[in-house]
């Protein structure tokens, strides 16, 4: 049996990036029954960068009943929401001491994220990677299915891991990353140099999950090219080409090269509908049954606790075995 942890914050749409890069990947390994899947909304990371109240509630319940939309299924997989369970508040404060500052500072994300909220650097950003370890480490995951910009937190999880382990014994088990081969990293449709990502000021570089068909279409029919006219997968010299056939791969449940021979001789325009239509059909599932389930916040909401319920009772043990080895008094009763 190994277990399967992962995570994605609720903050403002889920996008195809997410749903290529790491979700698809827990619908997969959720249907194998030798994993145990459990998958949180990281909605503590989220506050790490100011939110509306009422847009933070309303995109956290939305997020959950999509996770259920696209394929989460709660009797078979823990779904939860991570500020539901205290513990990764607090083993982050403890593994916060055995992390070093100067790690901290190194991380490519910390180091965007400063850039892009200079007026807002606060503890937590520089924290979250800490945060992340304190999540995975609780639940004793083996692999962590995440997109490739994930990596480096969970290379950082480990060396946290490993650290601790080394001090005090077998306290942890060191997790690994698990990306895709196919769509780790999809790209922005107008800027193909840089990620699909749900901050992209420009609408038109991103797809959510919940797009409408004709909205879906328009964005790929405007997808930024090259001036060859060549379809070949050449990501270093045709980003925006090869971002098209990676996305449209796993739409059509193809590999990249096979995709890349059915398209040779096809236009460009005409690849883009192509990609267009198979991505609106991979999605078109997910927004009726999100909105058959958004409509019952009551049933969302006992999900959740189910979840939950089930989270605290792995992450306590976890976290009471690692501070009786720190030598914390235990609690009585
Ligand atoms: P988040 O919410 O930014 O993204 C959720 C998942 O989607 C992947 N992803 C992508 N994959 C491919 N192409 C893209 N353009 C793209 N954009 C996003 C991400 O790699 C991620 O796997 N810190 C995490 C959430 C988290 C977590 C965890 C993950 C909190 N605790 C513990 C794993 C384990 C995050 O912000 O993901």
């Amino acid at each position: 049996m190994k277990t399967i942890y992962s995570a994605i914050q609720p903050s403002g749409i889920m996008t195809l990036g997410n749903y290529i890069g790491a979700v698809n990947n827990w619908n997969n390994m959720q249907a194998d029954k030798d994993n145990k899947c459990i998958f949180a909304l990281a909605d503590l990371h989220t506050i790490t960068v100011r939110q509306n109240p009422q847009d933070f509630f309303n995109n956290s319940l939305s997020f959950y009943a999509l996770l259920m939309a696209v394929g989460l299924d709660v009797n078979k997989s823990i779904v939860y929401f991570q500020s539901h369970v205290r513990q990764h508040s607090e083993l982050a404060w403890l593994l916060n001491c055995y992390t070093y500052v100067g790690e901290m500072n190194r991380m490519t994300q910390f180091k965007d994220k400063s850039a892009k909220h200079v007026d807002n650097i606060n503890m937590g950003l520089m924290d979250y990677p800490v945060l992340m370890a304190a999540d995975i480490l609780l639940y004793g995951a083996d692999l962590v299915p995440v997109g490739y910009d994930q990596l480096q937190h969970i290379e950082i999880t480990r060396d946290i891991a490993l650290r601790v382990n080394n001090i005090y014994g077998d306290v942890f088990k060191v997790p690994e990353g698990f990306i895709p081969k196919v769509g780790a990293k999809i790209m922005s449709l107008q800027d193909p140099e840089s990620k699909m990502s749900k901050s992209d000021p420009n609408p038109n570089g991103v797809i959510s999950c919940l797009d409408a068909p004709e909205v879906i279409m328009k964005k790929f029919k405007r997808a930024v090219t090259d001036s060859d006219t060549r379809i070949a997968y050449d990501p270093e010299n045709k980003a925006g080409i090869s971002n098209l056939l990676r996305i449209l791969a796993v739409a059509e449940g193809k590999s990249v090269e096979q995709v890349e021979a059915e398209c040779q001789g096809l236009r460009y325009g005409d690849l883009k509908v192509r990609v267009g239509e198979s991505v609106v059909e991979m999605l078109r599932p997910f927004r009726s049954e999100y909105d058959r389930l958004i409509a019952d916040k009551a049933y969302l909401l006992k999900c959740a606790k189910d979840g939950a319920e089930k989270a605290s009772a792995i992450a306590e043990v976890t976290l009471n075995k690692f501070k009786s080895a720190i030598g914390f008094v235990p609690r009585q009763g």
